[in-house]
């Protein structure tokens, strides 16, 4: 699996250690910066991102901004983009099933790295449970 990955200074330690420990896990992983702690615009990240997944250049994409919030925000714009932001498992776990999220969002002021860690290891290994849900993900896309 390929995932794209992003983030802004806020986000930059927790993108650094989510992007060795994805990659020792065996990820193929598209690190599309930022690249340093300066200052820079989390909506920047989130298309590049964004616009990697919904062009197909990857299968996922994990964004990590402060909060988590605006890279969602802004990720969601995105024809074809369903980002959601989890800080806990379980709700990563219902994204997937639910939602077919292709972009998980974090907070990198908000959680920890193992938390983090664990939280995109849910999410990448969760399948879509199709069924009903694939009737409401299709009314999403219809809003586009
Ligand atoms: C940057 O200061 C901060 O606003 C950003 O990382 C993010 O939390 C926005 O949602």
């Amino acid at each position: 699996m390929r995932i794209a990955i992003g983030s802004d200074h806020a986000g930059f330690d927790l993108k650094e250690y989510l992007r060795a420990a994805l990659a020792e896990e065996g990820y193929e992983i598209d690190d599309l910066g930022t690249h340093d702690r300066s200052s820079c615009d989390y909506p920047d990240f989130a298309a590049a991102v964004g616009r990697a997944v919904a062009e197909g250049r990857a299968d996922r994409g994990i964004l990590i901004c402060g909060t988590g919030i605006g890279m969602a925000i802004a990720a969601n714009k995105i024809p074809g983009v369903r980002a959601a932001c989890c800080s806990e498992p379980v709700s990563a776990r219902l994204t997937r099933q639910d939602n077919d999220s292709n972009v998980l969002t974090l907070g990198g002021r908000l959680i920890g790295p193992l938390m983090a860690l664990e939280i995109a290891r849910v999410w990448l290994t969760t399948p879509f449970a199709g069924g009903r849900h694939q009737r409401r993900v299709d009314k999403i896309r219809a809003l586009e």
